[in-house]
């Protein structure tokens, strides 16, 4: 069966995507179902946050471009039943070539669609624009993700990531589903309580239960190079992280086994 593909995406930087990935992944992989990240920001913050940027092998350059199949560029983390597609160097030329090729779209969705992975889910990890590399991932994708904090501004910068998200999903993908995480929350602030409210009566079902709280340990954990469920698995964050893993998995079920109605 063709994986389950999560796009982590956000026109801003800073809002936890690249957290999201690492900490989703992670926990999804601990509770048996074998994911694969793929790693598509030139800057390679995920690659890093893993401790790999030394031992990349093969990145996702290649698979971008339908040059190589996306078998033969994963990688083992460390962890059990968690694999990786790191960024590299190759990367933002990748883009470039891109741009010029016709139906560079859908190059992402097809090596998905046709290579047997032995993966349940696959996690993609965008750069902060909605771009060529976005849109191929979102074509791609069966859930885009979008964190976001409870600002002001991130919360006004979800409608354009929204409105981008409609565009690829009637030009190329009618299935694509979303759904907003609320990320770095505090619960002692005012004003976040009242946004949260704002996004409840704005995004409905859309919203994750899940809300992801503010905790140092994530940094930490990407300086240490390592997911959060390996550098501090009894945090308040790690436990988030499980239950939006547990959350995702209960919604995928849903979708995926037809309703007797
Ligand atoms: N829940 C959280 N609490 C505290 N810091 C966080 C949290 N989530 C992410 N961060 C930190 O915020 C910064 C931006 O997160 P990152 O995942 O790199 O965002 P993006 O990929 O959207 O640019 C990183 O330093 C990360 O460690
Ligand atoms: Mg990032």
């Amino acid at each position: 069966m063709k994986p389950y593909v999560i796009v982590v995406c956000h026109q801003k930087g800073g809002v936890a995507k690249t957290t999201t990935v690492s900490a989703l992944g992670a926990f999804l992989a601990a509770s048996e179902h074998p994911t694969l990240l793929i790693d598509l920001d030139p800057s390679a913050n995920l690659t890093a946050g893993l401790g790999l940027i030394r031992q990349v092998k093969k990145s996702a350059a290649d698979g971008l471009l339908g040059k190589e199949p996306l078998a033969n560029l994963h990688q083992p983390t460390g962890i059990p039943g968690l694999d990786i597609i790191p960024s590299g160097p190759d990367i933002s030329a990748a883009y470039q070539l891109m741009a010029t090729r016709p139906q560079s779209e859908t190059v992402l969705r097809n090596s998905l669609e046709q290579q047997e992975l032995p993966h349940e889910f696959v996690i993609i990890d965008c750069p902060p624009a909605m771009a060529a590399i976005t849109t191929a991932s979102l074509a791609a994708a069966d859930l885009a993700i979008i964190p976001t904090q409870c600002e002001y501004f991130a919360i006004q910068a979800i409608g354009s990531t929204f409105n981008y998200i409609r565009q690829v999903r009637s030009e190329y993908n009618p299935q694509l589903s979303y759904k907003v995480l609320v990320t770095m929350f505090d619960l002692r602030g005012k004003l976040h309580i009242q946004l949260y409210e704002k996004l409840q009566e704005y995004y409905g079902e859309a919203l994750f239960d899940t809300i992801i709280g503010f905790d140092s340990k994530l940094r930490s954990s990407q300086i240490a190079g390592q997911p959060i469920s390996v550098f501090a698995s009894k945090t308040r964050a790690a436990e988030q992280y499980r239950n939006l893993a547990q959350e995702i998995v209960a919604y995928v079920h849903k979708r995926r086994i037809p309703r007797p109605d």
